[in-house]
C-alpha cells in the first residue's frame, strides 16, 4: 500500500516534481526519427509536462526546444524552417538545433545580443530509430541506456508508438501484471484449443500462479510460475527497469530482445513506445493455425493532427468503447469483447481514469510486483531529492544488459537460478556489446 503523499510523488511528473526530476536523470525517447524531415515543419511534443517543439533542419541535425521563443515567447511551432535552424515568425530571431540564436534581424545591427540568448534546448540524440531527449540540469549528459533492443540498428527493429490517456504507472503497471493476460487478452480460451508445444497451455490450464519478487540493480524483476511436466517449473519472468521501463513475459524467453517504455507527456497523457528485435519468436497460433480470438496484428490510428495530443492516437479510444462486441463477448469469443491485445490493455487502464486512485484499491498477492515496484521508484525518487543519490542505471547504464524477459520451462526449483540458467543459454545479438562489458 502506498500513502496519499506517496501516490502523489509517484504520479506527478512536471517540472520540479520528485517524480519529475527522477525522469530528467534519464534519456527519454521522445519520437520516432522517421516523425521528423529535413527542412520539415516542427511537431508538437509534450513531454514530463512541458511543451516541446521537435525539428530536424535542413542538414539532418534534430532540435528539441521549449516551444516559447526567447525574446518575447510567441511559440516556435509557426516558426520557419530555414537553413540551419528555426526562425520565429514574430520578429525573425532565428536559432539552431542547440539553441544558440544565429540572427536578430529587428534590432540594429549595433544593439544585437546574440550571444546572450538562448531557446530552451535540450539534448537530442538519435539511436535504434528513435530520437532521444535529456531534460535534466547536467551540463554533461549521462550515457544513454544499454537496453538490448535499443542497441540494434534501426533496420532490425519494429517501432511501435501508441499514446494513452491517462497516468504513465497505471499504464505501466499493466506491463508487471501477467495475471491479467490469461483473463483479459485469452480468458475465453480452452485447452483444448492449444497445442501441447504451445506454452500457453500452462496458463490456461492454471490461471492463478504464484510469484517471486525481487529489487534488482536496474528496478524490479518476478517471475510467475506454474508446475509443469515431470516436476519441471513453467516460469513467467518479467521486469521493471527506471524510470519506465517494461520487459513483459509473454513470448520465448531465448530471443524475447524487445523493451517497451511508458514515457510520461503529462500527468494524464502517456506515450507508449514499443521497440522488438524482427527475429524473435512470434506467438504460435492455436491448434489449426488459428489466431487468438480478438487478437489482430495491426493498429489502426485516427490520422495524425498538429495538437500536443494529436500523435498516435487509436481509432478505438473511450468515446467509442473501443468498439466492445458485446456479443462476442456474450457467447464467449472474445473474453473481453474488445479487438487488438494492445487496446484491450489500453480500454482497462484508460477506464480507471486519469489518475488511479490508489486509496480505492484493494491489491492482492498477483500485485506483488506492483506494490514492490511503486516502493521502489519512491525510495529512489526520495533519495535524489533528499541526497541527491543518482538513482539506478543513470550512471550505470550497463546493468540493462542484464534483462530479458521471457517464459520458459526448467527443472531448476530457485528462481534466481532459472533465470541466471536461462540467461547463459540466451541468444544475444548484441554479443560483442556483452563481451566488452
Ligand atoms: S517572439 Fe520570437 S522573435 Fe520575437
Ligand atoms: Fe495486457
Amino acid at each position: 500500500m502506498v500513502t496519499a503523499t506517496e501516490s502523489d510523488e509517484l504520479v506527478r511528473i512536471g517540472p520540479g516534481t520528485a517524480m519529475g526530476d527522477l525522469m530528467r536523470q534519464y534519456w527519454l525517447p521522445a519520437l520516432a526519427s522517421s516523425e521528423l524531415q529535413p527542412g520539415g515543419e516542427p511537431t508538437r511534443l509534450m513531454l514530463l509536462g512541458e511543451k516541446l517543439i521537435a525539428f530536424r533542419d535542413s542538414s539532418g541535425r534534430v532540435g528539441v526546444f521549449d516551444h516559447r521563443c526567447p525574446h518575447r515567447c510567441a511559440s516556435l511551432f509557426y516558426g520557419r524552417n530555414e537553413e540551419g535552424g528555426i526562425r520565429c515568425i514574430y520578429h525573425g530571431w532565428k536559432f539552431d538545433t542547440d539553441g544558440n540564436c544565429l540572427d536578430m534581424p529587428n534590432v540594429a545591427p549595433r544593439q544585437r545580443f546574440e550571444d546572450k540568448v538562448h531557446a530552451k534546448a535540450y539534448k537530442v540524440t538519435e539511436r535504434a530509430g528513435l530520437v532521444w531527449v535529456y531534460m535534466g540540469a547536467r551540463a554533461e549528459a549521462p550515457p544513454m541506456p544499454a537496453i538490448e533492443a535499443t542497441l540494434l540498428d534501426a533496420a532490425e527493429i519494429d517501432l511501435m508508438f501508441v499514446q494513452r490517456e491517462c497516468n504513465w504507472l497505471q499504464a505501466l503497471e499493466g506491463d508487471i501484471d501477467t495475471s491479467h493476460f490469461t483473463f483479459l487478452h485469452v480468458g475465453s480460451l480452452q485447452p483444448e484449443q492449444i497445442d501441447d508445444s504451445n506454452m500457453m497451455k500452462y496458463q490456461v490450464t492454471n490461471r492463478a500462479p504464484e510469484y517471486q519478487v525481487a529489487d534488482t540493480d536496474w528496478g524490479t524483476m518476478y517471475t510467475a510460475y506454474r508446475p509443469a511436466e515431470e516436476d519441471r517449473t513453467y516460469w513467467r519472468f518479467a521486469h521493471f527497469g527506471f524510470p519506465f521501463w517494461t520487459w513483459v513475459p509473454q513470448g520465448d524467453f531465448m530471443d524475447r530482445v524487445s523493451a517497451r517504455a511508458w514515457v510520461p507527456m503529462d500527468d494524464v497523457h502517456t506515450m507508449f513506445v514499443s521497440i522488438t528485435w524482427k527475429k524473435i519468436s512470434r506467438m504460435p497460433p492455436l491448434k489449426g493455425g488459428l489466431p487468438i480470438p480478438g487478437s489482430r496484428a495491426t493498429m489502426e490510428y485516427l490520422p495524425n493532427t498538429t495538437d500536443w495530443y494529436g500523435r498516435w492516437r487509436p481509432r478505438a479510444n473511450a468515446g467509442n468503447d473501443y468498439f466492445i462486441d458485446r456479443d462476442a463477448q456474450r457467447n464467449d469469443a472474445i473474453f473481453s469483447g474488445i479487438t487488438h491485445i494492445h487496446m484491450q490493455d489500453q480500454a482497462v487502464t484508460e477506464s480507471m481514469g486519469p489518475i488511479t486512485d490508489h486509496a480505492f484499491e484493494n491489491l492482492a498477492p498477483s500485485d506483488l510486483m506492483i506494490a514492490r515496484t511503486r516502493r521502489r521508484l519512491v525510495t529512489a525518487a526520495r533519495a535524489l531529492r533528499e541526497k541527491g543519490t543518482a538513482p539506478p542505471g543513470v550512471d550505470n547504464p550497463q546493468i540493462f544488459l542484464q534483462v530479458r524477459s521471457g517464459e520458459c520451462v526448467l527443472a531448476a526449483t530457485d528462481w534466481r537460478q532459472a533465470y541466471a540458467d536461462r540467461m547463459k543459454a540466451a541468444i544475444r545479438p548484441v554479443g560483442e556489446l556483452l563481451a566488452a562489458n
